[in-house]
């Protein structure tokens, strides 16, 4: 076990964990953030994305050790209020089916946006390639992202 600082939605919270532990269970497990979820747990779904310094990143695979001093954003941070243009756009185009894979879904898109405020069809392609929803809701999500962008 070590004890490490790590700064969470704009907030420095301790945990005590073994250094290999995935970012994912210190998120859902120390620290109730449960809006994360796991999905595969060998960042091939997406479901565990976050944003480390912005970017966004698998945090079922990235242990706690490789964290230090990095700024993670959850679905919990992203807005106060879920007034964040996607979170509204997902509201608008009734996105969810299940829901599962949703926060990673956002939390991806969240990131490209903030790269490329108004991406192409391509781009929006590439960017969510890697978040898989069993539910089949892609169309819903890209139109989501387009509205959002504008
Ligand atoms: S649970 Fe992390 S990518 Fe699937
Ligand atoms: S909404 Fe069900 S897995 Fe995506």
């Amino acid at each position: 076990m070590a004890t490490y600082s790590i700064k969470i939605n704009n907030e420095t919270r301790q945990v005590d964990v073994d250094p290999d532990t995935p970012l994912l269970w210190v998120l859902r497990d120390n620290l109730n953030l449960v809006g994360t979820k796991y999905g595969c747990g060998i960042a091939q779904c997406g479901a565990c994305t976050v944003h480390m310094n912005g970017d966004p990143i698998r945090s079922c695979s990235v242990p706690i050790s490789r964290i230090d001093g990095a700024s993670i954003t959850t679905i919990e941070g992203l807005s106060e209020n879920t007034s964040h243009p996607l979170q509204k756009a997902w509201q608008e185009h009734d996105v969810p089916q299940c829901g599962y894979c949703q926060a990673g879904q956002i939390m991806s898109a969240a990131a490209l946006l903030k790269s490329n405020a108004s991406p192409s069809d391509e781009e929006i392609d590439k960017a969510m390639h890697g978040n898989i929803c069993r539910c089949a809701s892609y169309t819903k999500i890209k139109a989501a992202i387009k509205s959002a962008s504008k």
